[in-house]
């Protein structure tokens, strides 16, 4: 395995470290040795895996808690992080909705855009040019299976990771010649929070683990633009690509439609 620490630089920033896929990216990158910048809302949470690490792996974590929906967010994190190099910038944080658009609120909807996109951009533009300088580093935006297919009744969502996966593989290619790797990470369904609440793919044997999910990152990191978690799931979007646009959408929009009535029904 590379020495990611030399690699990319001393620390790492995880958003949406709370839980989760954010959570095993700290937990891994602890391992790693990286000292790490934890970002999300849940204070408690974040100062309880600060302190495990920081005992288990004699690294330094830094909470810093701050609503990515704010206006704002990004004068704290400056502030915070001035003076250390951030070597590997992980936009994890992210939330879904599920329904029909025209009936989900649009101050959520507006609040999810913001977190799942405006959020990851702001943070890499920022980061991004520090790593130009010191002429290395990392970031990988987290996309998912819902990337690459428009999906109904998760309409938005969809559209917000595809935002993620288009970033990051423009980026891979902008990147590549200044020796900073990115990466899109497209997972399918994980156990996590996430997709407890979103009601989705519940006990289903498609199920990957978040370990599987950081694995999967950091083998590919450096080595290709993007990466599907999980062969099931890269057979999934590799079938998806071979059907016309319009097959596709009815056939995602059959599934979900099915999903939402399960999850409606269940309520
Ligand atoms: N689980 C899946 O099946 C799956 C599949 C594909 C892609 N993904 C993607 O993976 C990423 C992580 O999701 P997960 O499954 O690990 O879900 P999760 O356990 O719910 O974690 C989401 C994280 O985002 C943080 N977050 C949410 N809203 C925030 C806000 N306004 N400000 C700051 N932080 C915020 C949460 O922290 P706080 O609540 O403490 O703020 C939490 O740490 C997301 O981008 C998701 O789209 C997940």
């Amino acid at each position: 395995m590379k020495n990611y620490k030399d690699k990319y630089g001393p620390w790492a920033l995880i958003t949406g470290a709370s839980s989760g896929i954010g959570e095993e990216f700290a937990r891994k990158l602890a391992s790693l040795k990286f000292n790490l910048f934890l970002i999300a809302r849940r204070k408690n949470l974040l100062e309880n895996l600060a302190a495990e690490l920081e005992s288990e792996f004699s690294i330094k974590a830094i909470v810093i808690c701050v609503d990515l929906s704010d206006d704002n967010f990004l004068e704290e994190i400056k502030n915070k992080t001035a003076g250390n190099e951030i070597g590997l910038l992980i936009n994890n944080a992210g939330l879904g909705s599920v329904g029909e658009f025209a009936v989900l609120n649009p101050d959520d909807e507006i609040k999810m855009i913001k977190v799942n996109c405006l959020a990851p951009a702001i943070l890499t533009h920022h980061f991004i040019n520090k790593m130009l300088e010191r002429k290395k580093g990392g970031i990988i935006f987290l996309g998912s299976l819902l990337s690459f297919q428009p999906t109904p009744f998760s309409a938005s969502y969809s559209a917000t990771k595809a935002f993620n996966s288009f970033l990051g593989d423009a980026l891979w290619y902008e990147m590549k010649k200044h020796n900073i790797d990115v990466l899109s990470l497209n997972p399918g369904g994980t156990d996590t929070g996430f997709i407890r609440l979103s009601g989705k793919f519940n006990n289903s044997s498609l199920i990957r683990t978040t370990e599987n999910v950081v694995e999967t990152a950091l083998k590919a990191i450096g080595r290709k633009p993007s990466v599907i978690d999980g062969l099931i799931n890269k057979i999934l979007v590799f079938g998806g690509r071979l059907l016309p646009r319009k097959t596709l959408i009815n056939l995602s929009g059959l599934i979900s439609g099915k999903l939402h009535e399960h999850r409606e029904n269940n309520k």
